[in-house]
């Protein structure tokens, strides 16, 4: 591995991608040696775009070469259009790379990857930001305008399914569904998400699917 995946790893140990309690990410540190990174759906495919944005993430942060030597290790040419479909097995063979070369669990990339995707995905969807004054109004939105778009915008999209309570402090409670079990990384969409309306986000997840709850659960609170 070059020095600009030397960095790669650096930078994500240092910013953290995520900021849960030491006691949980020790637990997920073991837990996720013996999961699954991605429950590969049989036959499933993800759209290029999220290819596409993971480059750019990467690129934007590491260098390009850093991008070609996750491409490399996972033995992958590169080739992605937004709208194409491509095997699921190809986004776990990234991110499995890229965590290996970090000696980092795979969810920590996929919640560093969520987090640097939505700044990316407001420059290239404005419409679905601007209408809301923070965060928790921005993600109610998920179920019934962001992701029927997106199916609309990119047919054969397989977007999950969230629920929304109040919790007793005041914030939100938010349960994730989808087979799958991409829960590091909508916790790093929430941060991102959170990261454009300037707030701070505290976020645990009581609950998740990996350990064989049939959704994810996450207690989220928005402050400035
Ligand atoms: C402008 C905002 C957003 C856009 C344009 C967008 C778009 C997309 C797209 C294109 C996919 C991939 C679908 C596929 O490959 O089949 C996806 C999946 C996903 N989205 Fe969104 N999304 C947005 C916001 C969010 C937010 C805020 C969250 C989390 C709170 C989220 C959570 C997810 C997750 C976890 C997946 C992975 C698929 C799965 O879990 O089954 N998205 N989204």
């Amino acid at each position: 591995m070059g020095w600009r995946v030397a960095m790669f790893c650096k930078e994500i140990r240092h910013r953290g991608p995520g900021r849960r309690a030491a006691t949980t990410r020790v637990r997920r540190r073991q837990l996720s040696s013996r999961i699954a990174l991605w429950s590969t759906l049989q036959g499933a495919n993800v759209k290029g775009i999220v290819f596409n944005l993971l480059e750019e993430a990467v690129s934007k942060e590491f260098g390009e070469e850093t991008w070609d030597q996750l491409l490399d290790e996972a033995n992958l040419s590169g080739a992605y259009t937004s709208l194409g479909s491509y095997a699921d097995s190809e986004i776990v063979a990234l991110v499995g790379a890229a965590a290996k070369a970090l000696k980092l669990p795979p969810q920590d990339i996929l919640r560093w990857f969520g987090q640097r995707a939505m700044p990316l995905l407001a420059a290239r969807y404005p419409d679905f930001f601007s209408g809301h004054a923070d965060t928790r109004s921005f993600l109610l939105t998920l179920n019934n305008i962001i992701h029927p778009e997106v199916q609309k915008l990119y047919p054969g999209a397989i977007t999950p399914v969230f629920d929304f309570g109040a919790g007793d402090d005041g914030g939100m409670v938010i349960g994730y569904s989808s087979p799958r079990k991409l829960c590091a990384l909508a916790e790093g969409f929430m941060r991102g998400a959170a990261a454009h309306y300037h707030e701070q986000a505290d976020i645990t997840q009581p609950q998740c699917m990996h350990d064989g709850a049939s959704k994810c659960v996450f207690h989220v609170r928005f402050h400035q």
